[in-house]
């Protein structure tokens, strides 16, 4: 599928396509990821992708189909900020990302990750933390993940990206 299509993106699309950020970093791989890779690929500016994978097995189906997207999906375990509140985050360098212009949260899987109750979690933390340690408001965009948006929204976070719901 080419990238335009795939249409729950494309309000990110739109936003890398008008504001060219030198690097986006993903939460969680996937068909997005490789469909930022043709995006970036295509429109040939220098942005460059990083995704953060908490699956090692998951990342090996990824690479194993696309080899190209080795160097992009990087391994980063998951730990729990507050396991009774379900809030996780993928620890990673920050100082690698620094120049990150777009953030894209779409991971982890909340049901493999499970407060101390049973329940799944509800909250990727990384968005805080890279906000705090840029002292600035990234440009953001969270695949569903109501729990995620709410949060975010809730600590007046400019830049968000609104997600697009295809009508069919
Ligand atoms: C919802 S997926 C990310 C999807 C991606 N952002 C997209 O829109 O295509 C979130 C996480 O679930 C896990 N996951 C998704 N599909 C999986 C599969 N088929 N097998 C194992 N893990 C999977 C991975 O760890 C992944 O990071």
């Amino acid at each position: 599928m080419h990238w335009r299509k795939f249409d729950k993106y494309k309000n990110a699309f739109n936003f890398i396509e008008e504001n060219k950020p030198a690097l986006i970093v993903e939460y969680g791989s996937g068909g997005s990821t490789l469909h930022l890779y043709n995006c970036l690929k295509e429109l040939n500016y220098g942005g460059r992708l990083i995704t953060y994978e908490d699956s090692e097995q998951y990342r090996n189906i990824m690479v194993d189909e696309f080899p190209y997207l080795a160097d992009i999906i990087k391994i980063a375990p998951i730990e729990f900020v507050d396991r009774a509140k379900g809030k996780v985050k993928y620890v990673h360098d920050y100082e690698e990302i620094k120049d990150v212009g777009l953030v894209i949260i779409d991971g982890p899987d909340y049901r493999v990750h499970r407060t101390n109750k049973g329940y799944p979690s509800n909250l990727t933390t990384n968005l805080e933390d890279i906000n705090n340690y840029l002292n600035k408001h990234v440009p953001y965009f969270i695949d569903g993940r109501s729990g995620c948006i709410n949060y975010y929204n809730n600590l007046n976070y400019s830049n968000f990206i609104e997600q697009h719901w295809p009508v069919n």
